[in-house]
């Protein structure tokens, strides 16, 4: 189906009387702060002890990660990790890829065991990967030699991690955090320290270690400080520098743009201290709420947006790639999908690979300071050539939906196209049956495959200017000539 724009005008007529204008003037070169992007920013994580049932158990996992392959030309980057990469143990003898027993399905196993056929099937992915490895169990010898065996049997190691979230050991029972007494900021980046520089020589490999992997906000915890206590040695074996974020709250309060920007902000001096070290920085496990997220938001439509939104703000920012974390099959509120459905913040996440495919820059064109975003992609020569529009008022499905026009300024070309990123209200569920869709496409619950009726709005440039109208709780990829 492709409407004309007369026809989608006339179809948000009710609506378009409420709305009020926001006018944004898109640079004709991208601004000189303009951040770099990688060729795949929208990563996914999987927690240590699921990846295996993910990759052989779950349908809808390659046709899912194939779809972004199929906009962007490369796989989405993904990372394997979580709290169970600190319960597990290497075992050379093992021929499964795990071993564990739980009392229900849907429980996190307390320990495992995983077998070098674990490294034989990250290495199967056609993208990106980044392992993490355990540092909470305090036994060195048993990393190195699971780390040596990623190394060896993975063409596509991006980086290996030692820890997850360690300033939680102590509260865990971790071994290495109790041995140590204090466990604090210093004891744990000397603890990194040493572990950088002990995987990095054992291994014969520099730029190796993705290190940080920190939950609690900056400052305390994270690349500033931790960087701070490196020498150039250890330095030399790190890849890049992570921290983890869940932000959580309500929907409306996650999906507020305002609120995205500000939180996206708490990692600026990190960046500014990674980037004195010419090392990467990435949000190397996140989603809306953690511990698998929040029955109330993170299935939302609202969550989608947050996707999206704060996807696009991350890079902006300068974070080069987020890997939004997907926890235990079966019970897992933010995953963007599942073994029988999808979620809808598949879609939000869908939206930004398509808006930032194909780009080499990212500039913000609004301050971050109001419920309104416009984000502008450029190319090689610094042209811009799509546009994101958000409308992060809330809108929850009741009493009337509001509206905001976008009057651009600064086109070039005569007409612009747009798609969609919408559902009835930002309350809309995917996986109980609700509709999102993009540009008119839906994916398939249990598969991934795409589906739907493509649905582009194209609008004439005059003068410069061409406007587009964004319900409450809607966003919109704009493609530019
Ligand atoms: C905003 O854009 C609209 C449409 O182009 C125009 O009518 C209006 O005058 C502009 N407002 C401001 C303050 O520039
Ligand atoms: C795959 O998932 C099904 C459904 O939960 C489960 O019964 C089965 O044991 C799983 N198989 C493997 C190999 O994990
Ligand atoms: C591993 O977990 C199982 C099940 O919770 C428990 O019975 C066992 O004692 C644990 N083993 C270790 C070494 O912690
Ligand atoms: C660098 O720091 C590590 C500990 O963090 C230390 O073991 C090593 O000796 C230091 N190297 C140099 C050359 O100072």
């Amino acid at each position: 189906m492709f409407l004309s724009f007369k026809q989608v005008v006339w179809l948000l007529l009710p609506v378009l009387a409420q709305g009020a204008t926001v006018n944004y003037t898109i640079p004709a070169s991208a601004p000189s702060g303009a951040a770099t992007l990688d060729p795949a920013p929208v990563g996914v994580s999987f927690e240590f002890f699921a990846f295996p049932s993910y990759f052989t158990n779950v349908t809808a996992t390659n046709q899912c990660l194939k779809n972004f392959e199929t906009v962007t030309g490369t796989w989405p980057p993904i990372r394997i990790g979580g709290t169970t990469q600190d319960r597990a143990k290497y075992d050379a003898s093992s021929s499964a890829y795990v071993v564990y027993t739980v009392a229900n399905p849907t429980d996190a196993p307390a320990n495992l065991t995983f077998g070098p056929s674990f490294m034989s099937l990250a290495a199967t992915y056609p993208g990106t990967v980044v392992v993490g490895l355990n540092r909470g169990k305090d036994d060195i010898a048993n990393t190195i030699a699971a780390a040596k065996v990623a190394k060896d049997r993975m063409k596509n190691l991006l980086a290996i991690e030692l820890g997850n979230e360690p300033e939680y050991y102590t509260k865990d029972g971790q071994p290495i955090a109790l041995k140590a007494g204090t466990w604090d900021p210093p004891t744990d980046a000397a603890s990194q320290n040493n572990w950088i520089l002990s995987v990095g020589t054992s291994l014969n490999s520099k730029n190796l270690i993705q290190a940080g992997n920190h939950n609690e906000a900056p400052p305390k915890w994270g690349a500033e400080e931790l960087i701070a206590t490196q020498n150039a040695t250890v330095k030399s074996y790190v890849h890049n520098y992570a921290h983890h974020n869940y932000p959580g709250g309500s929907v409306s309060g996650l999906m507020s743009h305002a609120g995205i920007s500000s939180n996206i902000n708490i990692f600026k001096a990190d960046l500014a201290a990674a980037a004195t070290t010419g090392k990467e920085y990435v949000l190397g496990e996140t989603n809306s709420v953690s511990g698998g997220g929040a029955k109330d938001v993170s299935p939302l439509f609202g969550a989608a947006l947050w996707t999206m939104d704060y996807v696009l703000r991350a890079s902006n920012a300068g974070i080069k790639r987020t890997y939004f974390h997907h926890g235990t099959v079966g019970l897992c509120y933010y995953c963007w999908w599942g073994r029988y459905s999808m979620g809808a913040p598949y879609y939000g996440a869908y939206a930004a690979t398509e808006a930032m495919a194909g780009g080499k820059y990212i500039s913000a064109v609004d301050a971050g300071t109001t419920s309104y975003a416009v984000y502008a992609v450029y190319d090689e020569a610094k042209k811009p050539i799509k546009l994101v529009l958000y409308n992060s008022d809330f809108y929850s499905g009741s009493g009337t939906r509001g509206s905001q026009t976008f009057a651009l300024d600064g086109l070039t070309g005569a007409t612009a196209t747009g798609r969609r990123l919408t559902a009835a209200s930002a309350s809309t569920r995917v996986d109980t049956g609700g509709v999102v869709s993009f540009g008119g496409k839906t994916f398939a619950q249990g598969t991934c495959v795409e589906g739907g009726s493509e649905v582009v709005e194209s609008v004439n440039v005059v003068g410069g200017k061409a406007s587009f109208t964004v319900l409450a709780s809607e966003a919109m990829v704009v493609y530019l000539q």
